[in-house]
């Protein structure tokens, strides 16, 4: 981190591209949309859902520009999309950060491969995992489809790192799973699933898990001769 060039994907009110600033990083740059209609609707929500964004102002980055004036931070937010994520445009990366995205967009791989683009170093991407998956079927890389609202799929571990390779990462490290509490205006019951499959009984709160990958080259003619028919997994 020291010194590097760092983006955070997803910012919102930019709580990790102020951590990766005080961390040392020696440029960071904050992605978020500001354009509602750019969000990853579905069907239901399509037509009313970027009015009733506008109206409650959740894109605006005046949470972000609050955030950065108390700090004194000097990260600036720049609005776009993750598929927008271009090399010419924005430049190479020592480090991305990705917080709690890929479960709101309806097509993660390609996100993942728009964050390669642009990451010449090491991706850190924190995920809410599914818990029954997690607890289920650890070990088949899985995702299930629309568990809650405002989510698209929602992977185990498994799926995760599989994601990960597709795009163009080599895994480095997985880290503890962990609960995220709820926020104020959530019901914070316990949800039994998340509690065990972060193996922690007592706990409240979604379970999440970090993982750090490199940006690796793809595979060259040899690796893929008489794979073609198999594609290399990991
Ligand atoms: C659940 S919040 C996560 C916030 C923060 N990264 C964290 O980990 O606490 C998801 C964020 O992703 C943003 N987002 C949604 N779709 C996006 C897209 N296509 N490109 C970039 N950001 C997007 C949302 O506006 C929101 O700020």
């Amino acid at each position: 981190m020291a010194g590097g060039r760092c983006l955070d994907v997803g910012t919102f009110d930019g709580f990790w591209a102020f951590e990766m600033e005080r961390l040392g990083a020696g440029e960071v740059i904050a992605l978020d949309l500001e354009d509602p209609t750019k969000i990853d609707w579905p069907y239901d929500w399509r037509r009313a859902g970027p009015q009733v964004v506008r109206s409650d102002g959740r894109l605006d980055g005046s949470g972000f520009t609050r955030a950065a004036a108390a700090l004194g931070a000097s990260a600036s937010r720049t609005s776009g999309s993750v598929y927008e994520l271009d090399p010419e445009i924005h430049g190479g990366f020592d480090v991305v950060f990705c917080g709690a995205l890929l479960l709101h967009l309806q097509d993660p791989v390609r996100a993942l491969e728009a964050i390669r683009g642009v990451c010449a170093g090491e991706l850190v991407l924190v995920e809410h995992l599914d818990p029954l998956l997690e607890l289920i079927a650890p070990r088949v890389p899985c995702a299930r489809v629309a568990p809650e609202g405002d989510q698209w799929w929602r992977t185990n571990s498994a799926g995760l790192v599989r994601l990960l390779h597709r795009a163009g990462f080599e895994l480095e490290w997985v880290g503890r799973r962990f609960l995220v509490p709820h926020g104020p205006g959530w019901s914070n019951r316990r949800s039994v699933t998340d509690s065990l499959a972060a193996r922690s009984p007592r706990g409240r709160g979604a379970l999440h898990r970090a993982f750090r990958a490199r940006a690796r080259p793809p595979a060259d003619a040899a690796e893929l001769t008489g794979a073609l028919e198999r594609p290399p997994t990991r």
